[in-house]
């Protein structure tokens, strides 16, 4: 049994490529294998179990091995288990769920075009945004703006569209016309006695700064998540988008909203614009609209766009489209789970767990001489680790503190994530158990006691 999980490691390290990984590490430290799912926890190929604190990468909302899911998706199989929409054609399911998530969007937003993942669902939102200008005379509107740390995905538009250097530094990104502002982190980046208030129309005022910079005549759209997932799990201030909003319209910059992560009911509203007063003109889904049973993701335009768009396709076809954009096998998983999320009653349901999430976390954590900040909405929080909590002093991004505990957490039987060093991301699947809540928050502050001599070997002025 040890000499074939050996024998897989060595496969392992040597045919498969793995995404967000250092190579060159991988194959001296080998593959993590998962070969199972139970509910919210995992167990690996050594039979040890975890508690999936991050829903795999914020995206297996219902855990790991959902039945309703798992059935849905083999009855879809059965019965036609590959049709295209290209050229007016559909399988049935497709349309059931283009009207279900029109149903539970914003007002206004009703139109669904289907892709396979967030990149492509961030990306076409780009598109329709270059074609929208287009359309009504305006073919120099092409930058997007977007905001340091945010993340939109890995194929080229949208890594441009990132704020994190590792998704530039080897390819040349991002590609001209793709222009970042400051991030929104009211932890690090507000000024000493600077209210949350201030901060926000500091925010606003460089945007508008930089839009007369660049011209507001060559600008197409603003593109942000509502929370920012990989970036550190960003919370702005709440006057933040309501003044962005302002700007955006005083000068005629389509909003692009990335509810890739806090889509379909993460932040406790269906949508993270309603958490965080958006008033998006697109928004891009993917991940918990399957609970990433099956890779699919949707661009919704608004009413607006929509009958610019189709007047200008008249005569012509609407030149985008995948092979798989709505597959059927992912149109019957994303209606099953949006059943099973109606059937949990799913917004009052993650309010309630995340607000026990959110007391467990400061029971245990706030006071402590090395935690700088919880903060957190629905089932989405993030610990920010501290050298001094007091000054918003962090360790830094070489001495990885946050890194450290997460490795402390996997070693005490939780998965979490890293990022920017400092920050500790969580997000769990909504199956979690009230049960598994308290021990999450349990074996993170132990893994922080773990770490807590070297934290303080390192935090001395
Ligand atoms: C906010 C956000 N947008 C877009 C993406 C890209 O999604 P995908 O990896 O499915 O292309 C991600 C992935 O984590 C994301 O977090």
């Amino acid at each position: 049994m040890s000499a074939l999980r050996n024998s897989l490691a060595v496969t392992d390290i040597a045919h498969h490529l793995h995404p967000r990984t250092n190579w060159r590490q991988h194959e001296a430290s080998g593959p993590v294998i998962v070969q199972r799912g139970e509910g919210a926890e995992i167990e690996d190929a050594s039979g040890r179990r975890y508690i999936e604190g991050m829903a795999g990468l914020w995206c297996a909302s219902l855990g790991f091995n959902h039945p309703r899911l798992a059935q849905a998706g083999a009855r879809q199989l059965e019965k036609l288990g590959f049709y295209h929409t290209f050229a007016h054609h559909t399988p049935e399911l497709t349309i059931d769920l283009a009207a279900r998530i029109g149903e539970l969007a914003p007002e206004g937003l009703h139109r669904v075009c289907f892709n396979t993942s967030g990149s492509e669902a961030t990306e076409t939102m780009v598109k329709f945004a270059w074609a929208y200008h287009a359309a009504r005379g305006e073919p120099g509107r092409r930058k997007v703006i977007s905001r340091d740390r945010g993340f939109h995905g890995s194929t080229i538009v949208a890594a441009s569209m990132c704020g994190l250097p590792d998704m530039h530094r080897e390819y040349g990104l991002p590609l001209p016309g793709f222009i970042h502002v400051r991030c929104p982190d009211p932890y690090r980046e507000r000024a000493a006695g600077e209210s949350e208030a201030a901060f926000a129309q500091r925010l606003a005022n460089e945007l508008e700064e930089t839009i007369l910079q660049e011209g507001p005549e060559t600008v197409a759209a603003f593109i942000a998540e509502p929370i920012m997932g990989g970036g550190g799990v960003v919370i702005p201030p709440a006057d933040y988008f309501p003044l962005v909003q302002a700007v955006l319209d005083r000068y005629g910059i389509l909003m692009l909203d990335d509810e890739v992560i806090c889509g379909f009911g993460r932040t406790g509203n269906w949508f993270g614009c309603e958490t965080m007063g958006m008033r998006p003109d697109m928004m891009a889904l993917a991940k918990s609209i399957s609970s990433s049973y099956f890779p699919i993701s949707a661009t919704l335009i608004s009413d607006r766009i929509y009958e610019v768009l189709a007047d200008h396709h008249i005569g012509a076809v609407f030149g985008h489209g995948f092979t798989n954009s709505g597959h059927p096998v992912g149109a019957a998983i994303a209606l099953e789970t949006l059943d099973v999320y109606r059937d949990m009653d799913l917004l009052p349901l993650v309010r309630e767990k995340g607000e026990r999430l959110g007391a467990g976390l400061r029971a245990r954590l706030n006071g402590h001489p090395f935690v700088g900040d919880i903060r957190g909405r629905g089932l989405i929080y993030a610990v920010e680790m501290a050298a001094d909590p007091a000054a918003r002093r962090g360790f830094g991004a070489a001495f990885n503190a946050g890194g450290r505990v997460n490795e402390a957490a996997k070693a005490r039987g939780l998965v979490l994530r890293s990022m920017m060093g400092d920050i500790l991301g969580i997000c769990p699947p909504y199956v979690i158990t009230d049960r598994q809540i308290d021990d999450l928050v349990d074996r993170l502050a132990l893994a922080i006691d773990d770490v807590t001599p070297v934290l303080a070997a390192e935090a001395k002025p």
